[in-house]
């Protein structure tokens, strides 16, 4: 029995669960679930990191005891996972005492071996990321440093103090030997690349503790200092397994299989100063640290501040009222959404009204078809007690699903055991269409009505079997969803990933109860009307957040979106100083028919001719374009993801279509004044313009 252990970040508890901190957590859970299926002893940990100074002042903010304010916190998280079905085993809070005697007894250790000393320091600090930062890698702009790393790059603070510092320096050589031998260690290869370059640039050492504030874990045998938070959070790992006192559990489950982080906090935290600070203490480094993606909302970085904080129990809780399926249904609804939608590793768009979109059409329209189908069949032909049917008999003669089972389920173990946790659902979403088209080919329907019995039976078990192994790689993406559809085929018993490879499990004369659609299709007149007012039925991050940048996203992109911003030009997306800044965006697949919008919508978009007077690439930035270009009366600076599919050249005096009137974002420190409209089909991109030689400035409508 392989043991897994794998981990979620811990979570700062200043603000509620949101789409961010739930694609984690939910990353985890599918993958926990995979591992049980599998047999593996799993252990899947999360938890809340309760030391952060943004959390004290949440709570001196609230006139709340942070002790209190913290506690009502880490429920809020608990009661959140437990809605949208996630499975953890420990739930760890750092204020919890077994967490302070873990981090003190980790800080004494490194203390023994010289690898902690006490000095002057000075630096600059970011609250809302709690990191560190040189004045060189913060420089000043505007009369403030603004944060490098943090999403929304928040003015730092100067710190001077005297403190007690890592040697994280006497590191760098041992990390890339590490990293060397280990290249499975750090995913996917492209963020190993930033860690390799990040290490490879020169570490210092770490400041661990501070004065001020005393909101922390007393520094042991120094009670006026506190253990910096990052320090802190990155031991709940060890806590988890029973460090310092319970070394059986320990030596059972370290090192960690899986750490699952944003790309946040990837190359500095996680693969850096965490794996130092194990191999001082004579520990292992985890086997694997996973660096995913970011999602925006329609385009735009998610930030209490712009109000568009998308909270996924409000998502869910609106698509069970829309569609009337069970709260926990909607919620496997979203989770399937999550992963359909975006490559894992990957940044993405995240829009409402994709997951309606998805919600009808592949799980109402596809998934649910093929098991309503023919259970429905099989009433009539085949009928059982209480309503219900029996499988009927298999016959030779049907074989196209079978052998079809096998490949897809090598493909869907394949992905999950590298964590491609899109690619799993694409080879078994390919295998629900191959489903629908059998039935299709067959028309057990004709067979019923011209009295074929025994060739419907055997078209009948094909289809029910096909879905039995269906709802197997199913279970750690919708897993409520994919046990009522196990119920359904009469399974009600526990089972086994091995048995989604083996064919022809189900036993012929075994009872079938009556169906009902697990995945009711949303009507799609309650569709339109839900997407014309989407921010009133679900309002983005309801305390303290107002609805407005919520309205405006799902107002802006009715059809699912706006154009891939990544790809196409203007707000690719930025962030962190750890990401690809103009990488993978992917936006939502066009949407038909999801909602019209009315002409005066229509209207505020303002698109005008364009001509491009100058175009060059962005140093570092392998997909992004900077363009000068003129409106007639005006120029501007426009940031465009087009380095892929026009060089500099190609673009220089063409004419093309601006949309002028966006708001201006800044974009790896340049200005970018507007987007320009590209079509997209496949891997295949290409600029609009007009047809006839217009001056630039003039108006398209
Ligand atoms: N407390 C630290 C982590 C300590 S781990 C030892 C922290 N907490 S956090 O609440 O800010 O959570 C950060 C994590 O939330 C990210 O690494 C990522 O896992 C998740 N996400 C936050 N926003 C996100 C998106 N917009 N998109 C995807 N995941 C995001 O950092």
């Amino acid at each position: 029995m392989r043991r897994f252990y794998l981990t979620t970040p811990i979570y700062y508890v200043n603000d509620i669960p949101h789409i961010g901190t739930a694609y984690t957590t939910l990353a985890a859970d599918v993958v926990a679930r995979y591992h049980r299926l599998c047999g593996d002893d799993v252990l899947l940990a999360t938890g809340t990191d309760e030391h952060a100074t943004k959390v004290l002042q949440a709570a001196q903010a609230r006139g709340v005891d942070p002790f209190q304010f913290v506690a009502e916190m880490a429920d809020r998280f608990r009661e959140a996972w437990a809605k949208l079905n996630v499975d953890y085993d420990v739930f760890i809070r750092t204020t919890e005492e077994r967490h302070q005697k873990a981090v003190q007894a980790l800080f004494r250790t490194l203390q023994t071996r010289g690898d902690i000393y006490e000095g002057p320091y000075e630096g600059w600090y970011c609250m809302s990321c709690e990191t560190y930062f040189s004045a060189d890698e913060a420089p000043e702009a505007d009369g403030v440093r603004p944060c490098p790393n943090d999403r929304l790059h928040k003015p730092l603070q100067l710190v001077q103090e005297t403190n007690y510092f890592f040697r994280l320096s006497a590191y760098q050589d041992r990390l890339l030997e590490w990293m060397d031998a280990h290249p499975e260690a750090l995913k996917p290869d492209f963020r190993r690349n930033e860690v390799l370059a990040f290490v490879r640039s020169g570490l210092r050492d770490v400041c661990i503790t501070r004065s001020a504030g005393g909101w922390g874990v007393p520094v042991p045998g120094d009670p006026s200092q506190v253990v910096y938070v990052w320090f802190d959070a990155l031991i709940n790992y060890l806590t988890l397994v029973g460090y310092p006192d319970q070394t059986a559990s320990q030596e059972k489950w370290w090192p960690a299989d899986l750490h699952l982080v944003g790309k946040d906090i990837y190359v500095r935290f996680h693969c850096t100063l965490w794996p130092a600070m194990l191999m001082g203490i004579g520990l292992e480094p985890p086997r694997q640290v996973f660096g995913h993606g970011f999602w925006m909302i329609e385009g735009a970085k998610m930030s209490k501040t712009v109000g568009n904080v998308v909270e996924p129990v409000r998502v869910a809780g609106w698509l069970s009222e829309l569609s009337g399926a069970p709260p926990e249904i909607a919620a496997d609804a979203l989770r399937y959404c999550l992963f359909r939608e975006m490559p894992f590793g990957e940044d993405g768009n995240f829009a409402r009204s994709s997951v309606l979109a998805r919600f009808n059409s592949d799980l109402a329209n596809e998934l649910g078809n093929v098991l309503n189908r023919s259970l429905s069949l099989a009433i009539q032909t085949f009928p059982g007690a209480g309503g219900g049917a029996v499988v009927p008999r298999p016959t030779p003669t049907e074989t196209a699903l079978s052998s079809l089972a096998g490949d897809t389920h090598r493909r869907v173990t394949a992905a999950l055991e590298t964590l491609d946790l899109q690619g799993a659902l694409n080879a078994a979403w390919e295998y629900v269409s191959a489903i629908n088209r059998y039935l299709a080919d067959r028309t057990p329907w004709v067979l019923a009505r011209d009295g074929k019995t025994e060739e419907l039976g055997g078209v009948l078990y094909h289809t029910l079997e096909a879905v039995r192994v269906l709802t197997v790689w199913c279970l750690p993406y919708l897993p409520c969803a994919a046990r009522e559809m196990r119920r359904q085929l009469g399974l009600d018993g526990e089972t086994t990933w091995e048995s989604a490879g083996h064919w022809g499990e189900l036993q012929p004369g075994a009872p079938l109860p009556v169906p009902t659609p697990i995945f009711p299709r949303i009507d799609r007149k309650v569709l339109q009307a839900a997407l014309a007012a989407a921010d009133a039925a679900v309002p983005a991050s309801g305390e303290r957040s107002g609805a407005a940048a919520s309205r405006v996203a799902d107002a802006a992109a009715p059809g699912g979106g706006p154009p891939p911003a990544g790809r196409a030009g203007g707000p690719a997306p930025t962030g962190s100083g750890e990401q690809r800044q103009s990488e993978g965006e992917k936006s939502m697949e066009p949407v038909e028919g999801v909602a019209t919008i009315a002409f005066e919508d229509f209207a505020r978009v303002e698109l005008r001719v364009a001509e491009v007077l100058s175009a060059e690439r962005v140093p570092k930035a392998d997909k992004l374009l900077h363009l000068r270009i003129s409106l007639g009366d005006e120029e501007r600076s426009v940031l465009a993801g087009l380095a892929e599919f026009y060089t500099p050249e190609q673009l220089t005096g063409r004419k093309v279509i601006l949309v002028a009137n966006l708001a201006p974002r800044k974009i790896r420190g340049l200005m970018s004044q507007g987007m320009l409209l590209a079509a997209e089909h496949g891997e295949r991109v290409s600029l609009l313009q007009p047809d006839q030689d217009l001056p630039a400035g003039a108006r398209v409508r």
